[in-house]
């Protein structure tokens, strides 16, 4: 008979990594946010997931369970964040609280006592308060017993076309012996024999219809400083959570580069990728519904990890579960 592990979910979004999970035969026994527009999202995902709506700080108590997934939120150490003064120190816990919230993945640790912990994060993390941040999360990992481990992983390595970076820590409790956790080598692109998966493949067929809405509103001159529009044969650039940052659709002329962090539109087809069409490039099912207004709908979908993530990531800890 198959084992399945049973992991706990915190800061679950819409569900991207935990439908990977799922996906690789993880049972999801528990799942937490606070946001509900995300909540009702997870639930169109994954509708038979016990799911608690709220702060997590106010949550006193947490399942037990094989693995303890958390993606905790990242708007501290996001690369474009990190072009403004950022300074996080213990001293700035009270001023910073949300980004701080890895301390509740560690409350939670001490009480799922999970033999597996999977964290996912923005790049920026890396290098936030030179490294101080990051080694301080994988200090209290060990400290509560895990073997850590991290990597830099880009999704289109994974079969989604999309040029998504984001590092993954995993930890592995000590003492479970007959398990070294492995980094999943990409599945796509040079050297798998298998392309990489570009727009036209997961949007080419979609159309932007009134359900499929778009941000109208005028690029600002941020927004024109890179350029935001990728062929139909190119991965998408990175999906994001705030509306007016998210990439153009392929359709039209490529925007010209015209100066140092200057670029100008071409031709009259420009438009924000809808948040659908956003979606499907995140690889999240076609059937996911995401209720609120427009800006509500492309935070849940940009905020979510694609799920081909979280289904590399888990396959083989979930092989090693049925080889016991
Ligand atoms: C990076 S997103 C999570 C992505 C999600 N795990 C997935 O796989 O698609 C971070 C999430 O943390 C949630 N969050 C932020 N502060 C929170 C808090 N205090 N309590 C619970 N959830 C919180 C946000 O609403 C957001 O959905």
């Amino acid at each position: 008979m198959l084992r399945k592990l049973k992991a706990v979910s915190l800061f679950s979004g819409c569900g991207g990594f935990d439908l990977g999970a799922q996906n690789a035969g993880v049972d999801i026994i528990w799942a937490n946010d606070i946001d509900p527009y995300a909540a009702s999202a997870y639930q169109t995902l994954l509708p038979k997931v016990p799911f608690t709506l709220g702060d997590i700080r106010k949550i006193k108590e947490f399942p037990e369970a094989d693995i303890l997934i958390g993606c905790y939120p990242c708007t501290g150490f996001s690369e474009a964040a990190r072009r403004r003064p950022c300074d996080l120190t213990e001293r700035d816990l009270r001023a910073n609280p949300g980004n701080f919230l890895y301390r509740e993945f560690l409350r939670a640790l001490r009480q799922v006592r999970p033999k597996f912990l999977f964290v996912e994060n923005v790049k920026g993390m890396l290098t936030a308060e030179q490294g101080w941040f990051f080694e301080k999360q994988k200090q209290g990992f060990r400290r509560h017993g895990y073997k850590i481990q991290s990597k830099l992983l880009l999704a289109t390595n994974y079969g989604v076309a999309q040029e998504r970076k984001r590092v993954f820590i995993v930890g592995v409790r000590k003492d479970v012996k007959d398990f070294v956790y492995e980094f999943p080598a990409p599945t796509h692109g040079t050297d798998t024999g298998t392309p990489f998966a570009v727009l036209r493949d997961v949007i080419g067929n979609m159309s932007a219809t009134d359900d499929d809405a778009y941000c109208k509103k005028e690029f600002h001159g941020h927004f024109l400083t890179r350029n935001r529009k990728r062929s139909w044969d190119e991965p998408s650039y990175t999906i994001v959570a705030h509306a007016s940052h998210v990439p153009l659709h392929p359709d039209g002329k490529p925007m010209k580069w015209v100066g140092k962090d200057k670029y100008m539109l071409q031709g009259n087809i420009n438009r924000h990728l809808s948040w659908r069409e956003c979606a499907a490039i995140q690889g999240l099912p076609s059937h996911i519904k995401v209720e609120g207004g427009l800006f509500a709908k492309y935070r849940v979908v940009g905020n979510a990890v694609p799920p081909a993530f979280g289904f590399a990531l888990l396959k083989s800890v979930s092989r090693w579960a049925n080889q016991t």
